[in-house]
């Protein structure tokens, strides 16, 4: 079989599987297993794959055919231009959350202390962590997260991309993880948003792999929020800002939360789709 063969056939069967972009999914998952640039299968359409090499790919389309995320198949995602590792243990970084961690590192960059602090409130992989200490080289930044097996994780990517020595990570439910009254300038989080009962209805790509607890946000989905507008102040610097994801439709809900919490919304954010994405607030 042929490179170009292997395509057309693979594609067909993840198209029965229901599976979104079966064609680039393919050649992502081909170009994975032979360890090449997508674009260069272009270049090797006849190319003959040997019997090793057909196994292989059979393996991992049947895999991506049972709705395993792409990421989880090839172990790893890019979030702002930085391989992250991921697992069944914390959620796949979206691209939209790259958005919030732009942002936040936009903002720690103006801090003019020597030493401008983030907190990352529910890190998962360790993405937006980070993000933030690499784009900011002399910032320090804490990441917590109720799940010691998300932490392991986003330990192991910070180490990965150099800049473990300047993030400490803490294992609990939420702030009562930090052991020291700490302020920070910014409080970054992508909090679980989706509501329990709408779980089910999600892609299986998520529901079934993405883990529960980086997902659930309780019956209406802003638990969370609820949570951080009420606990957030008393760790946040007096002219710091909380920078919150949130998922399509919560907007107006979140702005108020806040807002009778007496906090300043200073601006909703959209995304790259002009959906209203990040709410950006701060001490009222
Ligand atoms: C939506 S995921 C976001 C992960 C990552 N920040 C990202 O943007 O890809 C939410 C994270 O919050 C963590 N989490 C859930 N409940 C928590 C709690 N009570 N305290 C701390 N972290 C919590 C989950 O384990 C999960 O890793």
């Amino acid at each position: 079989m042929t490179v170009l063969e292997a395509i057309q056939k693979s594609t067909e069967f993840l198209a029965k599987k229901s599976v979104e972009s079966p064609r680039l999914q393919t050649e992502l998952l081909l170009a994975h297993l032979l360890k090449m640039p997508r674009m260069k299968l272009y270049l090797n359409f006849d190319r003959v794959l040997l019997p090793v090499e057909i196994d292989s790919l059979r393996e991992i389309i049947k895999r991506r055919g049972q709705r395993e995320p792409l990421q989880h198949i090839v172990g790893s995602t890019s979030f702002c231009g930085h391989e992250i590792a991921v697992s069944r243990h914390a959620l796949i970084p979206r691209p939209e959350t790259e958005l919030l961690a732009e942002l936040g590192w936009k903002f720690l960059a103006t801090r003019h202390s020597p030493l401008a602090t983030a907190l990352d409130f529910g890190t998962g992989t360790g993405c937006i962590a980070i993000a933030l200490a690499a784009k900011c080289p002399t910032a320090k930044i804490t990441a917590l997260d109720i799940s010691a097996e998300a932490l392991a994780l986003a330990k192991q990517n910070a180490l990965q991309n150099q800049v473990a020595e300047r993030i400490e990570f803490l294992l609990g439910d939420g702030f009562a993880a930090l052991t020291d009254k700490a302020q920070f300038d910014l409080l970054v989080s992508n909090p679980p948003y989706i509501a329990s009962a709408e779980i089910e209805t999600l892609d299986p790509e998520v529901k079934d792999f993405d883990p529960r607890g980086a997902l659930d946000g309780g019956a209406d989905g802003l638990d969370f929020y609820r949570r951080l507008a009420t606990e957030a102040k008393p760790f946040l610097k007096s002219d710091g800002k909380i920078m919150l994801e949130f998922g399509d439709g919560q907007a107006d809900d979140i702005k108020i939360i806040f807002e009778n919490e007496k906090w300043i919304v200073e601006a909703v954010q959209e995304d790259y789709s002009h959906r209203a994405r990040i709410l950006i607030a701060r001490h009222g």
